[in-house]
């Protein structure tokens, strides 16, 4: 396949933070009601966390709205609502009502608190205040930090529908990645040379050094194979976890993958997932220089300081020693609880 387009560093298909809201490249204006955008248009927190997206008023007309709204571009002409409120209280709306509230720190305040986030919380959302007359608005971004992870199928290279793709990431606590995650993963060092889908359905894989099996001499980049057919075309997955509430710890052993099941159900814990294990090694820098099982049958293992006897690449990372015949007693067990 020689199709590989190269986007480079420069693309703006990535932005790092939104900014004002600009309707119809009509240029931005003066805002009278809101305080523009802070410092940070771009608010971080990990899956479980509490975040707040400031939004303050800076004058108050005397009869107005505010209402928040999730901007998803991919459900064009359908407006999101999380909540509209007035003088007197708020109303939560949709599926990320139930998890709204204002945070009311002053009486200028209508910043949004979202709680217990989930992996797909993070994008753009919008703070409007409604008079009527002069509606303004600003935006912000949330950004759910996390690890973006390639997974292949046991089966082998590139057996995955898009579909198939998705439920592959969920099984594995995840999601499919966006291409901005997949973009920041590169950024941070993901060097795969397998492409694999994203969540909306298009195909890529991240190239830090560039060889001729992956898209040849090309500059290091994202290789874009563009939208493929979600039913027909096979690829590998991009997923994308974040911080999990259980923690995951490694048995020594020479376990088949029956026992290494075994082994963990006997501490009231389970074989991690490989979201587990990849959460695991991002956020608590897990280390551990020896193969183990997992659920999904594959055997890897989390090295964050990259020594020649571990693996012998310089870079850290999870390895994989792909999916082993299950009846080896060959390896020990990551277990999550
Ligand atoms: C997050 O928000 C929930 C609900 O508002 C609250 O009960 C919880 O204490 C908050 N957690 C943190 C860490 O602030």
């Amino acid at each position: 396949m020689n199709c590989a387009v190269i986007l480079l560093l420069t693309s703006s298909c990535f932005t790092w933070s939104s900014g004002i809201y600009i309707p119809n490249g009509s240029a931005p204006k003066k805002l009278k009601y809101l305080l523009e955008p802070p410092v940070y248009a771009e608010v971080v927190a990990r899956r479980g966390e509490n975040a707040t997206l400031p939004c303050i008023l800076r004058t108050k007309p005397s009869l107005y709205k505010v209402k928040w709204t999730k901007l998803e571009p991919e459900h064009v002409g359908q407006e999101n609502i999380i909540m509209i409120t007035n003088a007197h209280g708020f109303k939560p709306y949709g599926h990320l009502g139930p998890r709204a509230s204002l945070r009311k720190a002053h009486t200028m305040d209508a910043s949004l608190q979202l709680s217990r986030l989930e992996l797909d919380d993070g994008g753009k959302y919008r703070c409007e205040l409604v008079n009527g007359i002069e509606d303004e608005n600003v935006v912000i971004t949330l950004r759910i930090e996390g690890v973006v992870f390639p997974y292949q199928s046991k089966d082998g290279r590139y057996r995955f529908t898009f579909p198939e793709a998705k439920e592959a990431c969920a099984e594995q606590d995840g999601k499919l990645a966006t291409y901005s995650q997949l973009y920041r993963a590169w950024t941070e060092g993901l060097d795969w040379c397998n492409a694999g889908w994203l969540h909306d359905g298009t195909v890529h894989y991240p190239i830090i050094y560039p060889r001729p099996a992956c898209g040849g001499e090309l500059l290091p980049g994202i290789r874009s194979y563009g939208p493929k057919d979600k039913n027909h075309d096979h690829f590998d997955a991009f997923c994308f976890t974040s911080q999990t509430s259980g923690s995951v710890y490694y048995i020594p052993g020479s376990f088949s993958f029956e026992q290494a099941g075994k082994a963990c159900q006997r501490q009231g814990a389970e074989l991690a997932l490989v979201g587990h294990l990849y959460s695991a090694w991002r956020f608590q820098k897990y280390d551990q220089c020896d193969g183990g099982w997992l659920r999904d049958g594959s055997v890897r293992f989390p090295i964050n300081s990259p020594r020649e006897h571990c693996g012998g690449v310089p870079e850290a990372g999870v390895r994989s020693f792909g999916f082993p015949n299950k009846m080896m007693h060959l390896y020990g067990a990551y277990c999550y609880r």
